[in-house]
């Protein structure tokens, strides 16, 4: 049960600053229960408030988006950013919401957006194997050698020390897999492809841990919280 200013609230939740909250209640209509309030000062219960007839927003928001293709996974990126598919309130918010892990500009599909720190660490710690499903288009057949690199793990990207895990993988068609890796490395899939003398020409993230599209179409989200 949260209690504070209601100026707080809309400040948090980015409505408005503190500054303009007086008047954000003149144009807007903000009631405790059935009672309208006026004076940004007053105590409120975030749960029995109301902005012109909608609930306020979650305290804490985490959404699961179906990334589109270019839209760029970054706070400060010159080209369209994936934030931009959102309310723009949702920007101002405090603490920020951010991408949990990013998905390149052209890749689309799953996506969890979140002000959560400790579900993001849950989420990105590489000690936690969260498995993330791609499905890879290529521009050459996949061969029986590649399966056996990718999946048997050891395989060193360039840069990296680190030798990778062993992936999952599900050949659809000549060019076309499902995999899964539980790494979350710098372009990794891209990566891993080109190191067994392929190409990715399209990728798609079916899920990333529990979370699937299912019922999403391109550009669309869904709240995940209800706090
Ligand atoms: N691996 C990549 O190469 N790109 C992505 O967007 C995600 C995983």
């Amino acid at each position: 049960m949260e209690i504070k200013r209601l100026d707080g609230f809309l400040s948090k939740l980015g409505y408005c600053s503190r500054g303009d909250a007086r008047k954000f209640l003149k144009i807007h209509e903000v009631k405790d229960g059935e009672i309208r309030i006026f004076d940004p000062s007053k105590k409120v219960l975030h749960s029995s408030i109301t902005i012109d007839n909608e609930t306020l927003d979650p305290l804490s928001l985490t959404i699961l988006m179906y990334k589109p293709k270019d839209v760029v996974c970054s706070h400060d990126d010159s080209g369209k950013l994936i934030y931009s598919l959102l309310p723009p309130r949702w920007q101002n918010r405090n603490p920020k919401i951010s991408t949990i892990g990013r998905l390149d500009k052209d890749t689309t599909g799953a996506i969890l957006i979140s002000d959560d720190g400790e579900l993001n660490h849950h989420l990105t710690s590489p000690k936690k194997d969260i498995p993330k499903v791609y499905k890879v288009t290529l521009a050459h057949p996949i061969s029986d050698d590649a399966i056996e690199i990718l999946t048997k793990g050891g395989l060193i990207l360039n840069g990296d020390g680190k030798p990778l895990l062993p992936a999952k993988l599900i050949k659809i068609d000549e060019t076309t897999i499902l995999l899964e890796i539980v790494e979350g490395r710098y372009h990794q899939v891209k990566r891993m492809l080109g190191a067994v003398k392929n190409r990715v020409v399209q990728l798609h993230r079916e899920s990333f841990g529990e979370f699937g599209l299912d019922g999403l179409q391109i550009g669309e989200y869904k709240i995940l919280t209800l706090k």
